[in-house]
């Protein structure tokens, strides 16, 4: 079986092209040889292949991939690198899918971007070529995800269990709580800011929201913006609202690679590519909503941070609610495997330090999902909490 990428000139051409770091190149071709030489190495290599870049199998799941023993055992450390080439031999096919839609090389080549950030990642921290994102980069080879300038977009369904709710004379949107979250007496989700070992389950200070449908319209517990669901239900006449988005709606799921600048305008620009995008080559996903789950949607970050920063202002275009984060999603992207606990991390950003200040005063920080239904051209109205608060404040 010709495998392209296990050959010098397969991995200078589509290396090149998604622009992986020049530096990982002799690694790499060390590594190619190695399973070319080795009927078993290159067997096991061959049916991962054949499941993935062939017939589509990717392994879905946020998981780590299973390293094969034998491949553990020949090759050690070396294993990530039998599994990135693994990876990146489905390149010619992915590309082969763009050709047939019509998709530019421009998107092709950001889109794929993230396989050099995260290699250089992997090297940083281990000082070896490699990367364990399989669990991430799966969804860019198969096609499944795409980057438009500043984000990356992958079409889905809306698994929340809120309903969005809109105002037919003004476009107002009100969420209503999912019925079956469980919540903490602040409205929070019961065990946010806990790790899953930390968890209980919940007790009697614990509630459940209402959500009912009636023929007058849908009756249940509001949800702030900013995250918490209210205390007080609210009947919203059918006569006055519509369901603007509910379980099982198309989306699409927000993604935030990292560098450039993080402002509306780049946002807003690229999600109008994106709808663009969708509209021509998913002519059959009609999203109804931008969705993403961040840690950039800890709540907490609105009183860390100063209302100019990049993120606050991200935070504050979308439409909050319960869930029951932890402190781990933040933690992974602003300090990293590279510093596991608050005793080795470093205070060299604005954000770091006020994180370590607020985990040292004993306080939570929990990542929460977020949706948003207003078109590209508003990015930057800010519209649930800016309404929420007007309408606090008068
Ligand atoms: C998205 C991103 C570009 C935002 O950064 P930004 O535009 O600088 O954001 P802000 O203006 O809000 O930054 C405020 C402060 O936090 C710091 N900061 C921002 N993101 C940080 C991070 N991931 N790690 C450490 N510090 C960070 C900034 O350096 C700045 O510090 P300063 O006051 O000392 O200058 C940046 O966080 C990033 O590249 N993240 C990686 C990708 C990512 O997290 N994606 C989301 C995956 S779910």
């Amino acid at each position: 079986m010709d495998i392209e990428i296990l050959s010098e000139s397969g991995l200078a051409h589509w290396g090149g092209l998604i622009a992986i770091p020049e530096a990982s190149y002799p690694a790499l071709n060390e590594t190619a040889a190695q399973i070319r030489a080795d009927a078993d190495l290159l067997a096991i290599f061959a049916a991962f292949y054949e499941k993935t870049a062939l017939r589509g199998e990717w392994k879905r799941e946020w998981s780590p991939l299973e390293i094969d023993p034998l491949v553990s055992q020949r090759m050690g450390e070396r294993a990530v690198q039998f599994y990135l080439l693994a990876h990146l031999a489905a390149l010619p096919h992915t590309w082969q899918f763009y050709q047939k839609r019509g998709i530019s090389l421009e998107i092709f080549q950001a889109t794929l971007l993230d396989v050099q950030f995260y290699m250089q990642d992997y090297f940083d921290l281990h000082g070896i070529w490699g990367y364990t994102v399989f669990p991430w980069i799966w969804r860019h080879l198969a096609g499944e995800l795409f980057r438009f300038g500043r984000l990356q977009y992958q079409p889905s369904s809306f698994s929340g269990g809120v309903t969005a709710l809109r105002r037919r004379a003004d476009g107002e949107i009100l969420l209503l709580a999912d019925p079956e979250q469980p919540l903490r007496p602040d409205g929070w989700a019961w065990g946010a800011g806990l790790s899953p070992e930390q968890r209980t389950p919940p007790d009697g200070s614990s509630w459940l929201p209402v959500f009912e449908i009636t023929d007058q319209g849908w009756r249940g517990h509001p949800v702030s913006p900013y995250g918490p669901v209210q205390k007080q239900p609210v009947s919203l006449p059918a006569a006055e609202w519509e369901v603007a988005l509910q379980k099982g709606d198309p989306i699409l799921d927000l993604h935030i690679p990292r560098r450039d600048p993080l402002n509306a305008q780049t946002c807003g620009e690229s999600y109008a590519q994106a709808l663009v995008f969708f509209a021509e080559q998913f002519p059959e996903h009609r999203s109804k909503a931008l969705f993403c789950h961040t840690w950039m949607f800890s709540p907490q970050l609105q009183q860390f941070l100063t209302p100019e920063s990049n993120i606050v202002k991200f935070q504050r275009e979308f439409y909050l609610y319960p869930s029951a984060g932890s402190p781990a999603f933040l933690w992974n992207f602003v300090f990293g495997d590279k510093y596991p606990d608050r005793a080795s991390a470093p205070r060299d950003t604005g954000l770091r330090r006020v994180v370590l200040d607020w985990l040292a005063d004993g306080k939570q920080i929990f990542d929460l999902p977020g949706i948003m239904l207003h078109s590209p051209a508003a990015w930057g109205s800010q519209p649930y909490m800016r309404r929420w608060d007007e309408r606090a404040g008068g």
